[in-house]
């Protein structure tokens, strides 16, 4: 079986650069769909309390067999929990339902810049880095300017920053900005969800490779140094998403996919999204 190349992160954590995402799985079939994941060779889970399936999660993990030790479990504060005091009690409820003393990395979900202060709720996890509990700490869908006011007012910069990224929005500031401060960059929504796979230059060059559109987009992804999760609970997708070590993109094909950007989102844009359950 092939193995996922590990990525440093800044405070020396590692973590596998391929790993499963579970955005949109039902509760009741994630542990099985986990279980798959696991089975077919992967080491990283991307989980979040908005999901509601943390539980199932942890229960695929132990299913699996596998020590905790060799599973990254990444979970994220819910938007309804900024405030330092709800963050701590939030943060206790992720560890029951993964039924683990310890994630291996934590992220702010959203920056909520309109609705709260982030660099407070930023404080409440540098607590939860300090006791060990989360091994590494970081953020999701901040702007280089949120990044900015961040690190500005707080000590532990971020390990990581979890943003949508795929050939239609690649992201060039964001990423250049995490370059420059450490702070690695998670691909989120790395297939588009799917909207990529029709495009013709990614169907013309998957053709060349004999290979599916998805490898090569996700391919793409793990050239570039960006970590991915795609997720699928299809168990001969989840299989074919693991399958990137076998093949390469040479600079033509990564260039022609590098322009398909057209700053297009699926998802919400971080500078106006304001949503609290
Ligand atoms: N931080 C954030 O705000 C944020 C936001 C969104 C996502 N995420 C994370 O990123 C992960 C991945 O993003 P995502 O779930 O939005 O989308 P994605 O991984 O880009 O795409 C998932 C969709 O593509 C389909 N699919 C998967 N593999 C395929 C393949 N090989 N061929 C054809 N179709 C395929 C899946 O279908 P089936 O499942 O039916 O097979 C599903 O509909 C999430 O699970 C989550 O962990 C984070």
């Amino acid at each position: 079986m092939s193995t996922t190349p590990l990525i440093t992160l800044n405070n020396g954590v590692t973590i596998p650069q391929l790993g499963f995402g579970v955005f949109q799985i039902d509760p009741d079939e994630t542990a099985d769909a986990v279980v798959t994941a696991l089975d077919a060779g992967y080491r990283h889970i991307d989980t979040a309390q908005m999901y509601r399936n943390e539980a199932g999660v942890g229960e695929g993990v132990r299913r699996s067999g596998l020590p905790r030790d060799e599973v990254f479990i990444t979970s994220k504060l819910n938007n309804d929990s900024h405030d330092p005091e709800a963050a701590a009690a939030a943060f206790e409820r992720t560890l029951d339902a993964l039924g683990t003393d310890h994630v291996d990395l934590f992220l702010i979900h959203w920056p909520l810049a309109m609705v709260s202060d982030f660099v407070e709720t930023w404080h409440a996890m540098e607590e939860f880095y300090r006791s060990g509990r989360a091994r590494s700490i970081g953020v999701s869908n901040f702007q280089p300017h949120h990044l900015r006011r961040l690190i500005d007012g707080s000590t532990v910069v971020p390990a990581v920053n979890q943003i949508e990224v795929h050939p239609y929005l690649t992201q060039a500031e964001a990423r250049a900005f995490g370059a420059e401060h450490g702070i690695a960059t998670e691909a989120w929504s790395p297939i588009a969800q799917g909207k990529v796979l029709d495009d013709p230059t990614v169907v013309r060059i998957a053709e060349t490779h004999q290979r599916t559109p998805a490898q090569v987009t996700l391919r793409w992804h793990i050239q570039r140094g960006d970590i991915v999760f795609p997720k699928s609970v299809t168990a001969a997708r989840i299989r074919e998403n693991f399958a990137l070590f076998d093949f390469e993109l040479d600079d033509v094909d990564m260039a022609a996919i590098d322009a398909l950007n057209r700053d297009e989102r699926t998802g919400p844009d971080p500078d106006t999204f304001d949503y609290v359950p």
